[in-house]
């Protein structure tokens, strides 16, 4: 049976969650795609690498198994694989080392999934014109919205609409502290009940000052309106400065306080907003508890279009899922 080779550059949550679906979907790509799925190298800061051409039996993968020898660039030009799925940690500020990751994969003309939003933030139209010219599939579902099919909505089934706007809740994080301040809770509170149950980072910066969700609007402009910016060019402000008396006087006008991401064209020119923001008492956003989110993809010939991430348990699936959307996008085009 023809195989479908993946190196797996990260194996943190995302990694070993994908790992582990890929598994449970195996059976369906064989009969789908008479295609046999196997992970040929995995790679790690910590660790180095394992490259099996033979396939990983993730299952029972140890630590004598790794090389500490090899890094990401060694996994990348062993060309043991067909597709790079690029996992490790996002730096919102330089999008960097994914994308000499990606790019390096992309020359060698290798299929490239990511779920990290930083080569999309930062160099997304250089990577998109590369993979096009080596006829490579550069898939990143993951990055915005986890598995919600936001890339795939607009470049699949909206094709021909030209989006005007695109608006929304982006960031789980700071929804989740907001909606427990809506509530009483302090902000500190909401923030140590976010680290309880694990998705607040130890260093929550990132998401209250609004970067994680600057990322993911530049991300969305980039892609979807042919944009050329990075994330600072968002006009960009966090939640760390909302107060209970702010949400109390909000509340006294019948309004809940959201942190609203908006991107539209203006004369010509690309304007990326994050703010806290007045919404009406049971408007969309105030309909978004705790950890969901939403985008709106406003278009010339259908309207607005939204799509709703809801909580899901566990929540790590939602995005080994969007990768393995990318991979079965790639076994679908190349079929
Ligand atoms: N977690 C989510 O819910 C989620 C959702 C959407 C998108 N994402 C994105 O997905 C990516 C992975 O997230 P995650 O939660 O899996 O992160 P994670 O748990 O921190 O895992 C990151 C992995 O990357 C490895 N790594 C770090 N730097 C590396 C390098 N230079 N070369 C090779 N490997 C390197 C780490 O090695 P060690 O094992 O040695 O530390 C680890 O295995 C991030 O970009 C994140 O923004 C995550």
């Amino acid at each position: 049976m023809d195989k479908i080779r993946i190196a797996l550059i990260g194996y943190g949550n995302v990694g070993k969650a994908f790992a582990d679906m890929l598994l449970r979907r195996a059976d369906y790509i064989r009969d789908t795609f008479g295609t046999e799925p196997v992970i040929t190298a995995i790679c790690t800061a910590s660790r180095g690498a394992c490259i099996r051409p033979e396939g990983i039996d993730t299952k029972n993968l140890t630590d004598d198994m790794f090389d500490s020898g090899i890094d990401a660039f060694g996994v990348i030009d062993s060309g043991e694989y067909d597709v790079m799925v690029e996992l490790t940690p996002i730096n919102i500020m330089t999008g960097m080392p994914a994308t000499d990751h990606v790019r390096k994969a992309l020359q060698l003309g290798k299929h490239v999934i990511t779920a990290n939003k930083g080569p999309i933030a930062w160099h997304y139209r250089e990577l998109r014109d590369l993979a096009k010219e080596k006829g490579v599939c550069f898939c990143y579902e993951a990055t915005v919205m986890d598995g919600v099919p936001v890339y795939n909505l607009a470049q699949k089934t909206l094709m021909g609409c030209k989006i005007t706007e695109i608006s929304g809740i982006l960031n789980a994080t700071t929804n989740f502290i907001l909606s427990e301040m809506e509530r009483g809770v302090s902000f500190d509170d909401a923030v140590e009940e976010g680290r309880r149950q694990g998705f607040v980072e130890a260093d929550a910066s990132m998401d209250i000052d609004g970067w994680d969700a600057s990322a993911k609007l530049t991300a969305l402009m980039n892609v979807l309106m042919d944009e050329e910016i990075t994330p600072m060019d968002i006009r960009r402000t966090g939640i760390g400065g909302v107060t209970p008396e702010d949400i109390r006087a909000a509340k006294a006008q019948g309004k809940w306080i959201k942190l609203l991401c908006r991107g539209w064209i203006e004369d010509g020119k690309p304007v990326g907003v994050v703010e806290p923001t007045l919404v009406d008492e049971g408007s969309l956003a105030t309909t978004m508890e705790g950890t969901a989110s939403y985008v709106t993809i406003n278009t010339d010939l259908m309207g607005g279009v939204t799509v709703v991430e809801e909580p899901f348990e566990p929540e790590i699936d939602h995005t080994a899922y969007g990768v393995l959307s990318d991979l079965i996008r790639i076994l679908t085009d190349r079929r």
